[in-house]
């Protein structure tokens, strides 16, 4: 039995991590997984989910029962005012529908699978995903029976946005067509579109009937600030472009671990988003029956706490700032102190977590193969992973790799 089974690659991202843990060279530098790192290169418990912990273990009156199928209800309702913004439309008239995830993963899968079940697709089941995107987007959805095609992003000419291609994208598409846009901090690129980009682009969704799926797994990464990150997904609801949204707390929450996401569907009215939100139940309760207690009850009382949701917004910008003053050093040191050939100026535009630095695969098995600096052969950085104590080496190693 199994005989016929293939050896299946080891995961692109998660292998990094694994090679670095067992390299013993001192200056090793891991820059593979998206993964809040603080200066000392350690991972960081945010202060308020402290905070929020302590205040769970002295909570006598829970306990370990099942939560109910699509989550505990307030923290869906307070996820989806975070992301949909308090005076949504959405929320006003109810017409979305919010069921906690098994984080931004178990979000995409579950918005995937409502997809592969009801959308009306003209024509084959398929979904148009950035070129490039994160890589486990496909696995998703051709787990779902959904094929997944490719729409231009990003051009290597300018280490920018293929405006022109993504446009030309949506409107060669056929009408109905499902496109996969990352509604913040691009990954991998860390290239956004500008707010002039996304009315454009909502123009011809529009026009089209396009479906947005949006993946939201870096609001306030971007720019520190959790509105402006919403921005995009805000102005597609008001815009009444027909959406789903994916959101993850790993990231902005350092909850890696405890799997805590929400997926929320907009539907045009409150019948119809009865109807979507019976059918999610069916699906939920068949994937996961119901998803995990403690993540959701951290996150409820971070964002339902006026005090602790202020010292959270603190910590958001700790991170993104950390992040920030990361970009501006390795600007400086590739730009000031080792000369480096190119121009760098994509460090500094690109936003989020990652840098898609424009180095080629050969350039990105050098960086780890010989600097022992791990980072994806599609040449992205996790920002997050550089600190004052590394980023000159990585600065350094760079130079060396692209001067060859
Ligand atoms: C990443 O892209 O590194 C993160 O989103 C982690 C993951 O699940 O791949």
């Amino acid at each position: 039995l199994w005989q016929d089974v293939p050896l299946a690659p080891p995961d692109s991202i998660f292998k990094l991590t694994a090679a670095y843990k067992v390299d013993p060279y001192p200056k090793k530098v891991n820059l593979g997984v998206g993964a809040y790192r603080d200066d000392d290169s350690k991972p960081w418990v945010l202060p308020v989910v402290k905070k929020a912990t302590a205040k769970l273990l002295n909570d006598d009156t829970l306990d370990h029962e099942y939560l109910p199928i699509l989550g505990l209800p307030e923290y869906t309702v307070a996820a989806a005012k975070l992301i949909l913004g308090p005076e949504s439309p959405a929320l006003k008239e109810e017409r979305a529908v919010s069921v906690q995830t098994i984080s931004g993963t178990g979000a995409n899968h579950l918005g995937a699978l409502f997809l592969a079940r009801f959308y009306k697709f003209n024509g084959p089941a398929r979904i148009y995903l950035s070129n490039p995107t994160w890589a486990n987007h496909r696995a998703i959805f051709r787990n779902v029976g959904i094929e997944p095609a490719e729409y231009p992003y990003y051009d290597p000419k300018t280490i920018g946005l293929d405006f022109d291609g993504f446009i030309g994208s949506l409107k060669d598409a056929p009408s109905r067509s499902a496109f996969l846009l990352h509604a913040c901090a691009h990954n991998p690129t860390g290239v956004d579109p500008t707010p002039e980009q996304w009315d454009a682009i909502a123009d011809v969704m529009l026009e089209k009937q396009h479906y947005a799926f949006f993946d939201c797994a870096y609001q306030g990464f971007a720019s520190g600030d959790l509105d402006k990150d919403a921005w995009a997904v805000r102005r597609f609801v008001d815009r009444g472009v027909a959406l789903l949204v994916c959101q993850s707390f790993a990231k902005n929450a350092g909850l890696y671990g405890e799997r805590v996401g929400a997926l929320h569907v907009v539907s045009g009215d409150k019948s119809t988003a009865e109807r979507v939100r019976s059918q999610l139940s069916v699906l939920q309760r068949s994937e996961i029956s119901n998803p995990p207690a403690h993540g959701a009850r951290l996150v409820s009382l971070i964002l339902n706490d006026p005090t602790l949701f202020a010292e959270w917004k603190q910590d958001i910008q700790t991170m993104s700032g950390r992040i920030i003053a990361m970009r501006k050093e390795l600007y400086r040191l590739l730009t000031e102190e080792y000369k480096t050939p190119g121009n760098w100026d994509h460090i500094l535009n690109q936003i989020g977590m990652f840098s898609f630095t424009g180095l080629n695969p050969e350039q990105a098995k050098a960086m780890v193969e010989r600097a022992h600096v791990y980072m994806t052969g599609n040449g992205r950085i996790s920002m997050a992973g550089l600190n004052s104590h590394n980023v000159s080496y990585f600065a350094e190693s760079l130079d060396k790799v692209v001067r060859g």
